[in-house]
C-alpha cells in the first residue's frame, strides 16, 4: 500500500532512493517519484508505471541533493498517472509529501483550501496534506505538520521536506507502517525495514500518533507535543534474506525457503520429550477452560490459514471455531467476550482491517492472540500475546512461505492449548509432534519434483477458468490453490466444497476444463471419488492431489501428484506446495510478472 522512503546525510540521495523504492516496490508499482533537496532548491521527478520507468525517464539526468524522498505507489484516490503520482507539492512547490494512508476528509479539507485560494494539480488526497502544509508554514516545518494533523482524519505514514526549512525532514504515523533507519552522519526513513539493511540495522518504530524530525545527525520522536524516548530495534536478519540469490522470482525462492521456514518456525518450541513448547502464549489452565468459543481473523491467504485452523482446533480441542474475514468482523459487531479467544492473523502484521479486528477484539475484552511473521509490527506491538512465523521477510506479493509457517503456529497453538488443559492425551502429542518435525523434509521431497508440476502447468496454462474442489481440510487448501493461481496468473480459479458443485457450478464443467481436486482427507475419500466422477463424467481434465499409497483415487483422473504420507491433519503443509507451484510456473508461462501482480500490493495497509 505504498512505499515511502526518505534520506538525510553526506551523501548522494537519489541511489539510496531508488534502492530503498526497489525494496518497497512490493507495497505498490503503478507509479513512482522523487523528490530532492540540493542548496535550497527542489526537483520532483515522478512517472506512472514501474520504479524502473522513472529510472529510465530521469536517464542521465540524475538530481543532486543529500535529502531527499521517495514514493511507489498503489493508488487509491485517483487513477494511476504522472500527476497522481508521489511526491505531491503545494501551490509554490516549496514544500514536498510523500503519504501512504488514507486522509478521509480530504474532499472537504480540499474545498476549504480552495476557498483558501490553493490551486489543485491532482486527485489524490495525498494533495491536500502539501497545501495544508503551505496554509499553516510560518518559519517552523514541524509546527506546521503538527497543525496540519490536527486538521487531518484517516490513515497515514508521511513524510515531508521543504526548501524553506532544509536540513530536516519531519515524518508521522497513524495506522500506516513506519520506520527510521539510524546511521553515522546519516538517517533513513522507510515503511518498511528491507528498504534500510544494507545501511543499517539499528531502527526506531514510529508509533501510532508520533511525529519525529530527522536530521542528519539527530531524531527526535514527539508524541502530543511531549518529546518521547524511543526504544532502538536491532534488527537480526540480514540483507541477504531480502534478495533473490540466484532465483528468477522471490515466489520461487520464498516456496524454496519453506522447509526451512517450518524449521525455524519449530525450534526451540518442541521439547526434547515431544511435548510442545510454546512459552509466549502465557494462557494459565483457569483461562483456557474458561473458553467456550475460538474466533479466528485475518484477512487473503492468512484467513485461508484460519480455515485451517478452524478444522484443526475443532478436531483436536472440541472447541467451536469461527473464522472471519477481518473486513467483515470489524462491521458486524460480533459477539465477543472474555470466553472467546481470538486468533489474529496476519504475516506483514500491519494489515488496517486486521489491525481494526484486533483492536475491536481487545475493546470487548476477548483475549487475543496475534500470529506474525513481522517483528516490531503493529499487531505484534499491540497483540498483547503474539506468537511469531519465523518465515523471514517474504517479498513476493502472492504469500507461500507465510501461510506454511501459519498453519505451523496454528497447529502449535491448539496441540499447546490440548495440552496445557489436559485436553489431548501426552502421547497423542507427542505423535503429532514427530509428524510435525518430519514435514520439512516432506515439502523439501516435493519441492524436487517441481518439474513433475512445471508439466501440469503447462496442460493449465492457456485456460481461462479452472476449479479447485476439495472436502475438508483439502476444501480449506482448494481456497488457497485457486486464490494463488488467480492472483498470479490471472486465470479465474473457483474453490469449491467437492460435494456443492451439483448445486450448481457443474454447469461450467465442459470438456478438457481442468479441475484440481484434492483427495488427502481418507475419511473423505469415497465421497471424493465420487464427486471426481461427477466432473470426469463431463470430461474435465482433473488433476489429483493424493497421498501416497492411495491407489484409487489416481484411477479416476487425468494425472496424479503424490504427497508424502502424513497424519491427515498435516496434510495442507504438503497439499498446498504443489498448488503454489502450479501457479508459480502458469504464471511464468503467461508471461505474468509473477512477483508484483498487477492491480496488488504486498501489505494492505488500506481499508
Ligand atoms: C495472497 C496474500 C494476501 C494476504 C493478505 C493479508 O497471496 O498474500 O491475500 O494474505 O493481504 O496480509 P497479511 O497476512 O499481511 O495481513
Amino acid at each position: 500500500m505504498c512505499g515511502i522512503i526518505g534520506y538525510i546525510g553526506e551523501k548522494q540521495a537519489y541511489p539510496i532512493l531508488i534502492d530503498g523504492l526497489s525494496k518497497l516496490e512490493y507495497r505498490g508499482y503503478d507509479s513512482a517519484g522523487v523528490a530532492l533537496l540540493d542548496e535550497d532548491q527542489l526537483e520532483i521527478m515522478k512517472s506512472v508505471g514501474r520504479l524502473s520507468k522513472l529510472e529510465e525517464k530521469i536517464g542521465e539526468q540524475v538530481p543532486f541533493g543529500t535529502m531527499g524522498i521517495g514514493h511507489t505507489r498503489w493508488a487509491t484516490h485517483g487513477r494511476p498517472c504522472d500527476m497522481n503520482a508521489h511526491p505531491h507539492s503545494d501551490c509554490t512547490g516549496e514544500y514536498v509529501v510523500i503519504h501512504n494512508g488514507i486522509i478521509e476528509n480530504y474532499q472537504a479539507l480540499r474545498e476549504w483550501l480552495k476557498t483558501e485560494g490553493h490551486l489543485f494539480r491532482s486527485e489524490t488526497d495525498t494533495e491536500v496534506l502539501a497545501h495544508l502544509v503551505e496554509q499553516y508554514f510560518r518559519g517552523d516545518l514541524k509546527a506546521a505538520v503538527r497543525q496540519v494533523l490536527e486538521k487531518v482524519s484517516g490513515s497515514y505514514a508521511m513524510v515531508v521536506m521543504s526548501e524553506r526549512d532544509p536540513g530536516r525532514l519531519i515524518c508521522a504515523r497513524k495506522d500506516s507502517p513506519l520506520v527510521i533507519g539510524l546511521g553515522e552522519g546519516e538517517n533513513f526513513i522507510a515503511s518498511d525495514i528491507p528498504a534500510l539493511l544494507k545501511y543499517t540495522r539499528r531502527t526506531i518504530i514510529l508509533e501510532d500518533g508520533e511525529l519525529a524530525e530527522v536530521s542528519r545527525d539527530n531524531v527526535t520522536v514527539e508524541r502530543c507535543g511531549q518529546l518521547v524516548t524511543k526504544e532502538v530495534f536491532n534488527v537480526e536478519w540480514d540483507v541477504v534474506a531480502a534478495e533473490k540469490e540466484g532465483f528468477e522470482h522471490f515466489m520461487l525462492k520464498e516456496i524454496h525457503e519453506q522447509p526451512k521456514a517450518i524449521r525455524d518456525t519449530l525450534r526451540s518450541r518442541i521439547t526434547a520429550d515431544g511435548l510442545v513448547n510454546l512459552a509466549e502464549l502465557n494462557l494459565a489452565e483457569d483461562e483456557i477452560w474458561q473458553l467456550r468459543k475460538v474466533v479466528m481473523v485475518a484477512c487473503g491467504t492468512a484467513y485461508h490459514a484460519g480455515l485451517v485452523g478452524k478444522y484443526v482446533f475443532e478436531k483436536l480441542l472440541r472447541l467451536p471455531v469461527e473464522v472471519d474475514v477481518a473486513s467483515e468482523f470489524r462491521y458486524r459487531n460480533p459477539l465477543l467476550g472474555e470466553d472467546t479467544l481470538v486468533v489474529v492473523i496476519s504475516q506483514s502484521g500491519e494489515t488496517a482491517d486486521t489491525l481494526a479486528a484486533m483492536r475491536l477484539a481487545k475493546e470487548k475484552g476477548s483475549p487475543v492472540v496475534a500470529i506474525t511473521n513481522v517483528v516490531g509490527s503493529t499487531v505484534s506491538r499491540e497483540a498483547g500475546r503474539v506468537i511469531y512465523t519465523w518465515a523471514g521477510p517474504e517479498i513476493a506479493v502472492a504469500s507461500t512461505k507465510a501461510y506454511i509457517t501459519q498453519l505451523i503456529v496454528l497447529y502449535l497453538l491448539a496441540l499447546q492449548i490440548g495440552q496445557s488443559a489436559g485436553l489431548i492425551p501426552e502421547a497423542e502429542i507427542m505423535a503429532m509432534t514427530a509428524a510435525l518435525k518430519k514435514l520439512p523434509m516432506d515439502v523439501a521431497g516435493i519441492i524436487e519434483k517441481e518439474d513433475v508440476i512445471k508439466e501440469f502447468a503447462s496442460r493449465i496454462k492457456d485456460w481461462e477458468d479452472t476449479f479447485f474442489i476439495g472436502r475438508g481440510l483439502d476444501y480449506a487448501v482448494a481456497l488457497e490453490g485457486s486464490l494463488k493461481l488467480k492472483e498470479i496468473s490471472y486465470i479465474h480459479a473457483e474453490a469449491y466444497p467437492a460435494g456443492e458443485l451439483k448445486h450448481g457450478t457443474l454447469a461450467l464443467i465442459t470438456e478438457n476444463i481442468p479441475v484440481i481436486a484434492l483427495a488427502t482427507q481418507p475419511d473423505l475419500y469415497e465421497k471424493m471419488w465420487s464427486n471426481i466422477k461427477e466432473v470426469k463424467a463431463r470430461d474435465a481434465y482433473v488433476l489429483a492431489i493424493v497421498n501416497e499409497g492411495d491407489n484409487e483415487t489416481g484411477k479416476e483422473v487425468d494425472d496424479v501428484f503424490e504427497i508424502p504420507a502424513t497424519n491427515p491433519i498435516f496434510t495442507p503443509v504438503l497439499s498446498v506446495i504443489p498448488l503454489q507451484l502450479l501457479s508459480y510456473y502458469a504464471s511464468v508461462m503467461r508471461g505474468c510478472d509473477v512477483d508484483k501482480p498487477r492491480n496488488l500490493a504486498k501489505s494492505v495497509t488500506v481499508e
